[in-house]
């Protein structure tokens, strides 16, 4: 569904992608692990169109992504839910879910449609829709954005640490409604500092470290690998397989 190449991208000081190749399959739910800072985000980041590769492409069904702005990328059901709690917290949670069909807010039976939808799924968004926002817990503000990301009905869900901060009861409310999804037909790729828990539910894994893909494959195989406990230790694991594309000097 999803191709990367070669992708590289970074910010003003330099690239943090070194060359990233990942394939996200249809209907899987993709999970990239890593220490903090591998560049895990900025894959995310580079996949919406919030960055820009300045080498490398990204197909979506066979057609390239990575030259399009987010707009365009976020039209063709590609959407992304920030790693920091992104609702706007002086609206009220029917606003923030509302927010999320901006590019349909023309076609107002299409969006009433869809609001009745997340508020079927989402208790919270049926209770209380005219609380701020900013009054909610933790939790509940991920329950809300994860609505709001369906009101275009996404194909594609790119999740930054969608567990990041929250109590168990919240993780586990999160984790149904990703499981959901997937029945859904939906594919998700998300990025999960929690090891055992996304690797649990992934159906394929990815592990990145300084700005590449390290290892990937079958969840349970790669948490049975001993580079995984050496890399969160503060190690770096080896490339799998010589490439033969560009390395970065070693050192
Ligand atoms: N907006 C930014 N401007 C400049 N550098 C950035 C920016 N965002 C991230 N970086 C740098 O890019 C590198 C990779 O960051 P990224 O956020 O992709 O890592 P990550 O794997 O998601 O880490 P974490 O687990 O901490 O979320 C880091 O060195 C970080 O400091
Ligand atoms: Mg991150």
């Amino acid at each position: 569904m999803l191709s990367l190449k070669g992708v590289v991208a970074g910010y003003g000081g330099g690239n943090v992608l070194q060359g990233v190749d990942l394939d996200v399959a249809k209907g899987s739910i993709t999970c990239i692990v890593g220490p903090n800072g591998a560049g895990k985000s900025t894959v995310l980041r580079t996949i919406s169109g919030l960055l820009s590769p300045s080498a490398g492409t990204i197909d979506h069904l066979g057609k390239p992504i990575h030259k399009l702005n987010c707009h365009s990328i976020l039209s063709q059901g590609i959407v992304q839910l920030p790693q920091h709690d992104a609702l706007f917290p002086l609206m009220t949670v029917r606003e923030n879910v509302m927010l999320g069909g901006y590019l349909i807010r023309r076609k107002k039976a299409l969006l009433a449609e869809r609001y009745d939808y997340v508020e079927s799924l989402i208790p919270l968004v049926r209770e209380r829709p005219h609380d701020k926002a900013g009054n909610l817990s933790g939790g509940q503000r991920r329950m809300v954005e994860l609505g709001r990301t369906l009101m275009l009905d996404p194909s594609l869900i790119l999740m930054d640490e969608p567990s990041l901060g929250l109590d168990p009861k919240a993780v586990a409310q999160v984790w149904d409604l990703i499981k959901l999804f997937v029945e859904q037909e939906r594919t998700i790729l998300l990025v999960e500092q929690n090891v055992k828990l996304g690797f649990k539910v992934a159906t394929h894994g990815v592990i990145m470290e300084g700005g590449k893909v390290r290892r990937e494959g079958e969840p349970s195989a790669l948490l049975a690998d001993p580079d995984m406990a050496a890399l969160y230790l503060g190690g770096t694991i080896q490339e799998a397989a010589p490439t033969n594309g560009k390395e970065p000097d070693g050192g």
